[in-house]
């Protein structure tokens, strides 16, 4: 692909922003057992996997390991939790509505890190009853803006998730589909500019 010239005279190579994949990390929002979370996690990293691009990590606060990290009495553990999401260029949460926000175990897991939030995008995929715990999404935006993490506009939620997903498989796959790949594709943009913008200025450095 031939390089284009830039307005200042200089050229800009046209070719993809980013060739490294973007890590991204899948949080699951319930611990509970028998928990449909599995079930909708499972639908949206098949979603990820098919839109290319990512290299994914997932990070369930029921998994003993992840468990261990969120409890904070092993250090090592903790360190490896940390690492796990300083690593990732970005965040997908898969969270149910419990009592019009989300549940206990996925704030925990949020409040095991700090640093290794900042300056990366969080996209949502909710589910729950009537709401498909948009409640939930509303008040994780208010904690990852805390954690100078960007919340992105675009995101998928399912009302009445348990018929919706009937028998493990998505009845009407369309709509949900399409919303899934435009939340990738920007959460793919906010990843790629703000791994270059991190690499260019670390965040630390935004201070007055
Ligand atoms: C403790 C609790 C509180 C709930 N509160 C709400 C609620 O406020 N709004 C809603 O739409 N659904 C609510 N639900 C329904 C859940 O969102 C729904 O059952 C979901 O599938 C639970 O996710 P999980 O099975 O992955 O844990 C609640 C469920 C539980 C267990």
């Amino acid at each position: 692909m031939n390089p284009s010239p830039s307005p200042a005279g200089a050229t800009i190579d046209a070719a993809p922003i980013d060739v490294a994949p973007i890590d991204v990390a899948v949080i699951y929002g319930s611990a509970r057992e028998g928990r449909l979370c599995d079930t909708v996690a499972g639908w949206t990293i098949a979603r990820i996997e098919a839109a290319g691009g990512f290299a994914v990590d997932v990070l369930d606060p029921a998994d003993a390991d992840v468990a261990r990290g969120i409890d904070g009495k092993d250090p090592a553990a903790r360190a490896t939790l940390r690492a796990r999401i300083a690593r990732a260029d970005a965040y997908v949460v898969v969270s149910p509505e419990y009592n019009h926000s989300f549940p206990a175990p996925l704030k925990a897991l949020i409040d095991s890190a700090k640093q290794e939030w900042e300056a990366k995008p969080v996209a949502f995929v909710s589910y729950g009853g009537v709401s498909g715990g948009l409640r939930a999404v509303e008040h994780l935006r208010h904690v990852f803006a805390e954690l100078h993490a960007v919340g992105t506009r675009d995101g998928v939620a399912f009302a009445n998730a348990a018929g919706q997903f009937g028998d493990g498989r998505l009845r009407n796959p369309e709509g949900a589909e399409k919303a899934a790949a435009t939340m990738l594709a920007r959460l793919s943009w906010w990843a790629s500019a703000l791994r270059r913008a991190r690499e260019f200025t670390p965040y630390a450095k935004a201070v007055a």
